[in-house]
C-alpha cells in the first residue's frame, strides 16, 4: 500500500478524512453495516490523494470503526463502539466530606506493579509504547559523561537543563513560562501535594471533579483537607452550574481539576467552559490547581489549552509529569507557577530537599534532542487504536445496556454496567483470574459509581488482554444471571 507523504500537511489531510467519516457515523448519516464512500469518492470530496484516503480508512479499520470486505470496499463495523451509549451516572451531591481512603486505594497502588495481572487496572502505559530504550540511551550517556557531577544535590527547584526544556515546551500548551517559573517534583503527585500544601491549611475544603482520579484522595487526606465533589460528564466535562452551587454552599478554598481528559472519564472541558470556571473562581478569589498529565495525549488535531493558558487565568497553578508518556519510573513531574514559587520551593526542601539529579539531566537532554514529539505522535495513535479495540471488544462481550465512554485523549475507558451490577464484586472475582481493573467506587468519596469500572488501555492489544476482557464480560453476565 502506498503510504501518504509524512509532512504535517498530509497528516492534517489524513486526519480530516478520519474526522469526516467519524462525524458521518456519529450523526447517524452512516450506520452499522453500511458501506462508506469509496476511496475515489472520498479522496475527491476531501481533496486528498487516494493513498491518503486509504491510509485513513486503514486507521479506522484498526480502530474497529470500519471493516474491509474483499472486492467490495469498506463498511461501518457492525460492532463499532460508537453504537454503544455513553456513561450516564453522575454524582448529585456536592456535600463536603472528610477524606478517608482505606485499604482499597492502597491495594490498587500495590497492584500497579504486579506483572502477573492482565494490565487493565492502573493507568500505566505498556513498556513497548513508552519506548524506554530511547530514553535509556540518554541516561547511559549522562552516566558516562556526567556521572560524577550528577552524583550530588540538584537545586531545590530542579536541574536547569530540564526546567529550560520544559519551559520551551510550554509554548505548545499555549502558556509560555520561564525556567524560573518551574519546580521539578517527584511525579505529578508531588506537584499536586506541594501546590495544595502551599495554598491551603488543614480543615480547608477543596473542590475536585467527580468521578476523579483516586490518587488525589490520599494527598487530600494527608493534608487534612475536606473535599466537595463537582459532577463531571463523560462528554462535557465539569459542571459549571454545580460548581457555582457548591461555591455558594461551601467555603471552597481551592479547586483541583484536570486540564484535559479527566481520569477516568477521558472528557475534555471546552475552552468556553474553562473560561466560565475561571471567571467564577476569579469572582470568589479561589485558586485553581490544574492537573495536565494527559494533555499531550490528545486524539484531535490540537493539544488542548490548559486553564492556565486561558485569557482570564489569574490564580492557576499548573501541574504535570512525564509519567503517562515516557517515564513513569523516572518520577519526574513539575509545577509551573509565577505567584507561588517561593512557598513551593520552601515546601520542596522541607519534604525531599531536591529530586534525583541524574534522571533529570537525562530527561532534559532527551527533550533537547527533539525525539519526544516524534514519540508522542506514535503514542497518540497507539492509545487511540488501543481504546478503539478495547471498546469494540467490550461492546461485543459485555451484556446489552453496558455504556462506554469515548475518550478524546488519554488511555482509560469508563464503563457503566447495566442493572446496577456491582463492579467491586466483579473486581474481587476478576483478581482470582489475575485480571485487574479499577472499580468505580475508587473515584469518589461518596460511595457512588458502584456499577462503574475504569479499564486502562495503556498496553498494546494482545491475546491475554483479549482473554481478560472476554472473561470480564462473562463474569458480568453470570452476575446478571444470578440477580
Ligand atoms: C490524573 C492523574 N494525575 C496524576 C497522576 C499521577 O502522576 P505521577 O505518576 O506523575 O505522580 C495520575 C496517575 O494515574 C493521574 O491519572
Amino acid at each position: 500500500m502506498d503510504k501518504p507523504e509524512h509532512s504535517s500537511e498530509s497528516e492534517f489531510r489524513y486526519e480530516s478524512v478520519v474526522k469526516f467519516i467519524d462525524e458521518l457515523i456519529d450523526s447517524g448519516a452512516l450506520s452499522a453495516g453500511q458501506k462508506v464512500p469509496s476511496l475515489r469518492k472520498v479522496s475527491k470530496a476531501r481533496g486528498v490523494s487516494i493513498s491518503t484516503a486509504l491510509h485513513a480508512y486503514r486507521m479506522l479499520e484498526s480502530q474497529g470503526v470500519l471493516e474491509a470486505q474483499p472486492q467490495s470496499g469498506f463498511y461501518v463495523s457492525a460492532k463499532s463502539a460508537v453504537q454503544v451509549e455513553k456513561p450516564s451516572v453522575m454524582s448529585r451531591s456536592t456535600r463536603v466530606r472528610k477524606v478517608s481512603t482505606g485499604a482499597q486505594v492502597a491495594n490498587m497502588f500495590e497492584l500497579a506493579g504486579d506483572t502477573s495481572m492482565a494490565p487493565l487496572g492502573c493507568a500505566i502505559p505498556g513498556p513497548d509504547l513508552l519506548a524506554t530504550s530511547q530514553l535509556d540511551k540518554f541516561l547511559v550517556r549522562m552516566t558516562r559523561t556526567q556521572g560524577k557531577n550528577a552524583n550530588t544535590y540538584s537545586p531545590p527547584r530542579g536541574e536547569q537543563v530540564l526546567r529550560a526544556a520544559i519551559a520551551r515546551r510550554s509554548i505548545n500548551w499555549g502558556h509560555a513560562v520561564s525556567a524560573d517559573d518551574i519546580l521539578i517534583t517527584c511525579g505529578c503527585t508531588e506537584a499536586l501535594h506541594l501546590a495544595l500544601k502551599a495554598i491551603t491549611k488543614p480543615g480547608d475544603t477543596i473542590a475536585v471533579e467527580s468521578p476523579g482520579y483516586f490518587g488525589f484522595f490520599p494527598v487530600l487526606q494527608a493534608l487534612h483537607l475536606t473535599v466537595t465533589e463537582i459532577p463531571a460528564d463523560s462528554v462535557e466535562g465539569v459542571s459549571v452550574s454545580a460548581l457555582e452551587v457548591a461555591i455558594e454552599k461551601n467555603n471552597i478554598k481551592a479547586c483541583l481539576f484536570s486540564s484535559a481528559f479527566n481520569n477516568p472519564l477521558g472528557c475534555l472541558t471546552s475552552e468556553d467552559k474553562k473560561m466560565q470556571v475561571l471567571s467564577l473562581l476569579n469572582k470568589h478569589r479561589i485558586p485553581l490547581i490544574e492537573d495536565d498529565v494527559y494533555g499531550d495525549i490528545f486524539f484531535g488535531r490540537e493539544r488542548p489549552r490548559p486553564y492556565s493558558a486561558m485569557e482570564n487565568a489569574k490564580n492557576v497553578i499548573y501541574c504535570s509529569s512525564f509519567s503517562k508518556t515516557v517515564a513513569p519510573g523516572y518520577r519526574i513531574g513539575w509545577v509551573a507557577t509565577t505567584g507561588n514559587m517561593e512557598k513551593l520551593v520552601a515546601e520542596k526542601y522541607a519534604t525531599t530537599l531536591c529530586g534525583p539529579t541524574l534522571t533529570q539531566v537525562a530527561m532534559g537532554e532527551y527533550l533537547n534532542a527533539g525525539a519526544y514529539d516524534n514519540h508522542l505522535r506514535g503514542l497518540r495513535k497507539s492509545f487511540a487504536a488501543n481504546i478503539a479495540i478495547v471498546s469494540k471488544t467490550i461492546a461485543e462481550t459485555f451484556p446489552a445496556g453496558t455504556r462506554i465512554s469515548r475518550p478524546e485523549g488519554g488511555f482509560v475507558l469508563w464503563v457503566e454496567l447495566p442493572d446496577n451490577i456491582n463492579a467491586r464484586a466483579v473486581f474481587d472475582l476478576a483478581l482470582k483470574d489475575n485480571i485487574c481493573f479499577a472499580p468505580g467506587d475508587l473515584f469518589t468519596t461518596s460511595g457512588n459509581y458502584q456499577s462503574c469500572m475504569r479499564i486502562s488501555c495503556g498496553y498494546s492489544w494482545n491475546s491475554s488482554i483479549e482473554r481478560a476482557i472476554w472473561k470480564l464480560g462473562a463474569l458480568v453476565l453470570s452476575m446478571m444471571a444470578q440477580e
